[in-house]
């Protein structure tokens, strides 16, 4: 599907596309976590990750379930835009050697990642309930709240301890 190709046509196209560009966002996410585990310092925030990293491998499985009820094969698209807030990630974390103020960079990294699902997972619900695919609904919905969770759960650490100790 290329970006000056028309292939897509209808609203139900552009579902099932959004829905491969969160396939392949969601894989590119557990690919990079396990970094930004190990170079997390405080405990807490290693723990909010590696809980977060777990519900993401059960997201990928929620979107494979939507993937067959639209009696469609689960594949990925490219999705530049998870992959550019990834590798800015990379790049502002691997410049900071003060391990505080390194946590408070993954967090803000982190919110990043969080904050683009969760305008990707609302869109994708509004367009599903739009298109009466209500047994998708749920599914989608039940990530993106544990999206919201995660967030702010990162911002409970950040405002309660991490950017304090950075400070
Ligand atoms: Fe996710
Ligand atoms: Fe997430």
């Amino acid at each position: 599907m290329g970006l000056f190709t028309r292939d897509i046509e209808s609203l139900d196209d552009l579902f099932l596309h959004q829905l491969q560009d969160m396939y392949y966002a969601e894989k590119q996410i557990i690919k990079a976590m396990p970094t930004m585990i190990d170079s997390a310092s405080s405990e807490a925030l290693k723990d909010a990750l590696q809980t977060h990293l777990r519900e993401t491998e059960q997201q990928v499985q929620r979107l494979e379930q939507v993937f067959q009820l639209q009696g469609a094969q689960a594949q990925g698209v490219e999705c530049p835009a998870i992959d550019g807030i990834i590798d800015e990630a990379k790049d502002v974390n691997s410049e900071i050697a003060d391990k505080s103020v390194l946590d408070s960079a993954l967090i803000a990294s982190a919110q990043s990642v969080e904050h683009y699902e969760i305008s990707r997972y609302g869109t994708l619900i509004a367009w599903a309930q739009c298109l009466g695919k209500t047994d998708c609904v749920p599914l989608l919905r039940k990530t993106l709240e544990e999206e919201k969770a995660a967030d702010a759960k990162l911002t409970g650490l950040a405002e309660q301890t991490i950017n304090r100790r950075a400070a």
